[in-house]
């Protein structure tokens, strides 16, 4: 009896002390994870706050993120790149997965005479979609005086001049796109499809006539990504990213498999110490 009684208070002693002690100890010992460190969620200087899955090139970060995520901080603003051009990153929604993206061509320019010259591409295996807000403008230009456009469109009359027009018509499928290409092509000097969003209900009612196109190229539009969030990690304290291929969230007292507060090495250390004086 005596003997079991003192080896439940010796057992006692273990977990309740001995815990609390051996964290204090560790924490003071062991400093805070690099790599948790290096995973912080980093800024541009102007715009959202980015961290998991996106990640700033060349921060020395780069296991902080997913590939096809790279943001690249030029003069203190975001920039996604894909192969057909730069597009400033105006806001990120880690709880909707949404990015919103302007192009950075458009906002460089006079708002009174903004002319895109080329459409968002997906790169191969992007992790993007379009957003259930997506529409395109259209625009024509240089077009023939018999040109007659297959969309209701408004005239661009800083791109036009007496013997050239240029055209913006708002397409609200990408559907509806693809017929008219070479029709107005024999017309038009050039053609191309921008994507921007219109949100709402009544988007349907829209057309070119009752939206402020340069508005809607000013704002942007959003992609949305799917799959893990990162969400069990973060609430737990921690903060995602990869280490010899393979994810992991990274605490600050080193990197666990799916979130922090896994078994700590003091959890580990107290069962080793119990099951000695044990055997
Ligand atoms: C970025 O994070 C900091 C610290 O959590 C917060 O104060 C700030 O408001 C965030 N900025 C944006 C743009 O979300
Ligand atoms: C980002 O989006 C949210 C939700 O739409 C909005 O409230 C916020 O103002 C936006 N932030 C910026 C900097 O545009
Ligand atoms: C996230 O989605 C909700 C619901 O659709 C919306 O109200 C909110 O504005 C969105 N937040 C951002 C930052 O986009
Ligand atoms: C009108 O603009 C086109 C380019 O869109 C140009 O080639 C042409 O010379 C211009 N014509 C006049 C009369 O300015
Ligand atoms: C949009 O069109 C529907 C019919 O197609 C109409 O009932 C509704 O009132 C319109 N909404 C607006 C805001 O114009
Ligand atoms: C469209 O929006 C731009 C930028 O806000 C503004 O300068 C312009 O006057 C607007 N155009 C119309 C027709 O309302
Ligand atoms: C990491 O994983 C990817 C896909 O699973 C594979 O293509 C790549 O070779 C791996 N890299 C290393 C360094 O193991």
């Amino acid at each position: 009896m005596r003997v079991q009684k003192l080896f439940i208070h010796e057992l006692l002693f273990h977990v309740w002390i001995g815990i609390p002690f051996c964290s204090l100890v560790v924490k003071s010992v062991v400093s805070t994870d690099p790599s948790y460190v290096a995973c912080k969620p980093r800024n541009c200087g102007s715009g959202p706050n980015i961290s998991y899955p996106f990640y700033v090139e060349g921060a020395g970060a780069d296991f902080c993120g997913l590939k096809g995520f790279r943001i690249i901080c030029q003069e203190s603003t975001p920039i996604f790149r894909t192969s057909k051009g730069p597009y400033i990153v105006t806001n990120i929604s880690y709880e909707n997965q949404s990015v919103r993206l302007v192009d950075l061509y458009v906002v460089n320019v006079n708002a009174n005479c903004v002319i895109p010259r080329h459409k968002f591409a997906f790169d191969d295996e992007s992790p993007f979609d379009f957003s259930s807000s997506h529409v395109n403008l259209q625009f024509f230009y240089s077009c023939d005086k018999s040109f007659t456009p297959p969309l209701e469109t408004s005239l661009v009359a800083y791109a036009s001049n007496s013997s050239r027009l240029s055209f913006v018509a708002l397409v609200l499928s990408d559907g509806s796109l693809s017929g008219n290409h070479e029709m107005s092509n024999q017309y038009c000097g050039s053609e191309v499809a921008v994507s921007v969003d219109l949100e709402g209900y009544w988007k349907t009612n829209k057309t070119i006539k009752t939206v402020n196109y340069t508005e809607l190229l000013m704002a942007g539009f959003s992609l949305v990504w799917y799959g893990d969030t990162c969400a069990n990690c973060k609430t737990s304290g921690g903060r995602c990213g990869f280490q010899n291929n393979q994810s992991l969230c990274f605490c600050p007292d080193g990197p666990h498999p799916t979130h922090c507060g896994g078994k700590s090495p003091c959890i580990l250390l107290s069962i080793i110490s119990i099951l000695i004086h044990v055997l």
